[in-house]
């Protein structure tokens, strides 16, 4: 069904990898729709709790494929900018899927490529990996992924690496917060990550999902009684829910909770 990604179930894990490695893995209007439509149908999947950005090939993603840019910059005005818009509409899919993301990240990952590790809620590379804000080397902008670059790193490393587009290294990445954690090679990187995934599949579902969005709500806010309301609004709700009374219960049993699995 797809031609430049495969998805696959294992488990609680639902696994998004992109798989145009002869092509550094540079998305173009397929790329971009391939990838929507895979997290789509992850999220939609019920089977799956986690889901993992993956990628086949030396590089992780080299952002935008330079000549899909180039012929978009030759459509009409409405043209160019729907095509611009179904990039930010995947950046934001990723953004705000409702479970839980984690990037496994190895190789050069340049553009875009740092705008999806961005959208990851959680992201572990592997020590060779190399990062690249290079737009304005090409005379573009990191635009679309520009708020989720900034909410990762900060304006003060967004202010060095959009401007001066000079490749960093894992360590820095790690450093600047772009990643959390870094792996000698890959199988460390898949320890590392399961190591993880072990976390994220022990917590409540609904809980996670309610954690994302209070996130996004609470990020950046004032704390004003406005957000105060709205935070003990939340609290209210989830330890009132299904899954809230479930744990909590589960803890004064000393037992794990009904949702997690054996
Ligand atoms: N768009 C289109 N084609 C790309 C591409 C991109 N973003 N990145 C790489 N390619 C193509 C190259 O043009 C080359 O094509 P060719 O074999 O027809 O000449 C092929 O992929 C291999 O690239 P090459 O540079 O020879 O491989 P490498 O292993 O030395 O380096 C990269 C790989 C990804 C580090 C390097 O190609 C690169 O820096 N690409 C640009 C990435 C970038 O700036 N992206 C941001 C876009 S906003």
């Amino acid at each position: 069904m797809y031609t430049s990604i495969l998805t696959e179930v294992d488990g609680a894990i639902g696994i998004l990898t992109l798989n145009k490695g002869e092509r550094h893995n540079a998305f173009d209007d397929v790329l971009i729709a391939e990838i929507t439509a895979g997290l789509r149908e992850l999220e939609a999947d019920r089977r799956v709790r986690v889901v993992v950005l993956s990628a086949t090939g030396k590089s992780f993603c080299a952002g935008a494929d330079l000549d899909w840019m180039k012929r978009a910059a030759g459509y009409t005005p409405e043209e160019n900018f729907a095509d611009a818009r179904k990039l930010a509409d995947l950046m934001a899919a990723l953004n705000g899927l409702a479970k839980p993301t984690v990037a496994r990240v190895h190789g050069p990952a340049y553009g875009g490529g740092v705008g999806l590790i961005a959208c990851c809620d959680i992201a572990v590379a592997t020590y060779d990996a190399l990062f690249a804000l290079t737009e304005v080397k090409l005379g573009i902008i990191p635009a679309v992924i520009g708020p989720y670059v900034l909410a990762a790193i900060g304006e003060r490393y967004s202010r060095r690496y959009m401007l001066s587009a000079e490749r960093f290294s894992a360590a820095e990445a790690y450093r600047i917060g772009l990643v959390h954690e870094i792996a000698p090679g890959v199988e460390q990187l898949d320890e590392a990550i399961g190591k993880i995934l072990d976390s994220l599949l022990k917590n409540g579902p609904q809980a996670q999902a309610e954690c994302k969005q209070l996130i996004r709500a609470v990020s950046g806010a004032a704390i004003d009684t406005a957000l105060m309301e709205d935070t003990a609004q939340r609290i209210t709700r989830v330890r009132a829910s299904q899954e809230g009374t479930e744990g909590l219960t589960a803890f004064l049993e000393k037992r794990k909770p009904a949702w997690v699995a054996g």
